[in-house]
């Protein structure tokens, strides 16, 4: 949550902070802020998002070549001016932008009123900023050592980047569990709580990995840890280009996106699915697939559309490997008392690689002893440096804050997985195995065939966008389809709906049903058939609409149903890679017609890190 750029160079900050938040709002957009630092340092910050900070600057001297800037997702106070951030300290000494929560910020503050500090706004943030500048003042100390020595009595989670009133040359960057970036230029560096902003300066990054401090002037960076350890910076080439962080000419990132999904599973399977050798090949988990093997139980773990991903994943390798699967969110894992055995295989599965309660619950896994995989796609982010092994997804990034071309990426490897594992285990036949590879292939043509039918979908889609409420079936594989198409409808739309497994409807929702009553059902050719055929037979007798995915060339139910979208044909467990589509741009459309911020919706951030 919350985006976090800084420039330290001899060009105009302003430009490149304001730009940097551009692209980071997706990360949240409460409010936002920047300070720029000349012969003093300014502060321009307000509620709302980057543009209504731009027009409350529009006239104000904005120059300088150093600055920090942020854009919000509110945790501690509500979104206002006050709370925006960045936060100065009492005496202007220090101003700060953080992301991640000081959780013992209310014992801090106690201390610091005591000792004469008043406070301006509610967050933890400002804590921290006077924090730092009680201990500089008290102690006469340096600005890092302040900064060093008020994050060792701080608990909890930051990305933090503070300029000091008399050290001005200089950004004091921290990370403990909140992920930063730093660009190395020529003669400048650039700070941002992921890579997008930066891409367009520098390809050169370093990771800050937690406790890490770095004191960036111009001319040099210098690497510590908080207790004062010198390091040697890890300058790595960034795998990323400007067109993939742009709109491409699509009105949201959300439809460019779902329509990159042909080229998304195809860059997932290159290299790891050869349809000449008929062989999966996952690189990143070969040491351990004999684990995997011979694995007792696997735990899935993950949050929102990954958690859904996961479940799909239960399916496959209950199906391929018939090895027993425990599918997690990952915040309820983390809180009870999970029996987490040694050799259990933990697989946890995230976008942003960021997830704060899927961090934690890969901890406590590796703690409890387990092996533990990762299944993630921003390169570089922390998951994928806490587990013991895993996939990238490779999906590009995705900047829209509802997940799709992510979720189907996830399937994807996880299908993988679970085939070369079943394969190797003998529980998944040569015949289907190469059957599953062979049908791999097609699945970007298909996906286009479906992508081919935006306008149809789009038309369909506004005779439902004045519902309140929406019922999204599926059984088997498709089950989480349906949790994936109702949470991509709230999400944008803000209609509430709910995702069942189509026959457990009789057990509760079908007193819901009404001619008010929106259905979707995945309803495609496969072993539970005829058995949706008589869920949406039910759900016809008490008036309600059923709109229903079903595969190409179906007669019986286009007779029942109030609208069909037809899908090419594929195997049943690749059938979630296809289904999904139709909801994603059904929910697209909805909230463009209800007029919605689709790529920002209200209240959300795309990668919830914090707890
Ligand atoms: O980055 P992650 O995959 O760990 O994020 C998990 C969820 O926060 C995320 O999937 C969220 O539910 C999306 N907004 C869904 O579209």
């Amino acid at each position: 949550m919350c985006g976090i750029v800084g420039y330290i160079g001899d060009k105009q900050a302003y430009p490149i902070l304001i730009n940097g938040l551009k692209r980071l709002e997706y990360r949240g957009y409460d409010s936002a802020g920047v300070a720029l630092r000349t012969n003093r340092t300014q502060v321009f910050k307000c509620k709302g998002k980057v543009q209504d900070l731009e027009n409350h600057a529009k006239g104000s001297d904005v120059s300088g070549s150093i600055g920090i800037g942020h854009t919000r997702w509110a945790t501690h106070g509500e979104p206002n001016d006050q709370n925006a951030h960045p936060h100065s300290s009492m005496n202007n000494k220090f101003v700060i932008i953080h992301n991640g929560i000081i959780e013992n910020y209310s014992s801090l503050k106690e201390k610091l009123i005591k000792r004469g500090y008043t406070f301006q706004s509610d967050t933890d943030t400002e804590v921290l900023a006077n924090l730092i500048e009680y201990i500089y003042l008290k102690g006469e100390v340096s600005a890092e050592l302040a900064v060093r020595l008020a994050l060792t009595k701080v608990v909890g989670a930051y990305g933090l980047v503070v300029i000091c009133d008399d050290e001005p040359d200089k950004l004091i960057a921290a990370r403990k569990g909140s992920p930063l970036v730093v660009g190395v230029g020529n003669g400048e560096y650039f700070l941002a709580s992921d890579a997008t902003p930066i891409i367009e300066y520098t390809n050169s990054v370093i990771y800050l990995n937690d406790n890490d401090v770095a004191i960036i002037s111009r001319d040099e960076l210098v690497l510590k840890t908080i207790q004062n350890d010198k390091l040697t910076p890890h300058i790595q080439q960034l795998d990323l280009d400007i067109e993939q962080i742009e709109k491409g000419g699509y009105d949201h990132f959300m439809l460019k996106e779902i329509f990159e999904q042909t080229s998304s599973i195809h860059d997932t399977i290159r290299g790891r699915i050869s349809t000449t050798n008929k062989e999966v090949f996952l690189g990143g988990i070969n040491d351990v697939i004999p684990q995997l093997v011979n694995a007792r139980r696997i735990l899935i773990i993950g949050c929102g559309t990954s958690w859904h991903a996961g479940m799909v994943g239960e399916y496959l390798f209950e199906e391929f490997a018939r090895i027993p699967v425990e599918v997690e969110y990952a915040s309820e894992f983390r809180y009870r008392n999970p029996v987490i055995f040694k050799d259990d295989i933990v697989l946890a599965i995230s976008q942003s690689g960021e997830t704060a309660d899927t961090l934690a619950a890969i901890k406590l896994a590796k703690e409890a002893g387990a092996t533990v995989l990762g299944i993630c796609n921003v390169v570089g982010s922390s998951i994928p440096r806490e587990t013991h092994a895993g996939v990238y997804t490779h999906a590009g990034p995705e900047i829209g804050v509802a997940s799709t071309k992510a979720f189907t990426a996830q399937v994807t490897v996880l299908t993988m997985m679970a085939m070369l594992v079943g394969y190797r285990k003998g529980t998944l036949s040569k015949e289907v195995y190469q059957e599953l590879i062979a049908e791999f292939a097609n699945l970007p043509e298909k996906i286009k065939r479906i992508l081919d039918k935006e306008e149809d979908i789009k038309e369909l889609s506004k005779k439902y966008m004045d519902s309140t409420n929406a019922l999204y079936l599926g059984r088997g594989f498709l089950f989480p389809v349906a949790l994936e198409g109702a949470l991509k409808l709230k999400e944008i739309s803000y209609i509430h709906a709910e995702g069942y497994p189509a026959a457990e409807m009789k057990h509760g929702p079908i007193a819901l049903i009404d001619e008010q009553m929106p259905v979707f059902v995945v309803a495609t050719k496969d072993k539970s058939y005829e058995k949706i055929v008589s869920n949406i037979q039910e759900v016809k007798a008490r008036k309600g609409h059923v709109i229903a995915i079903v595969t190409e060339g179906d007669t019986v139910i286009s007779e029942m149903a109030d609208h069909v979208v037809e899908i090419p044909e594929t195997l049943e467990p690749l059938a979630p890679l296809l289904t999904v589509i139709p909801f994603q741009l059904i929910s697209y459309y909805i909230a463009v017609y209800r007029g919605c911020n689709v790529d920002q919706p209200r209240n959300l951030a795309k990668s919830v890190t914090v707890e």
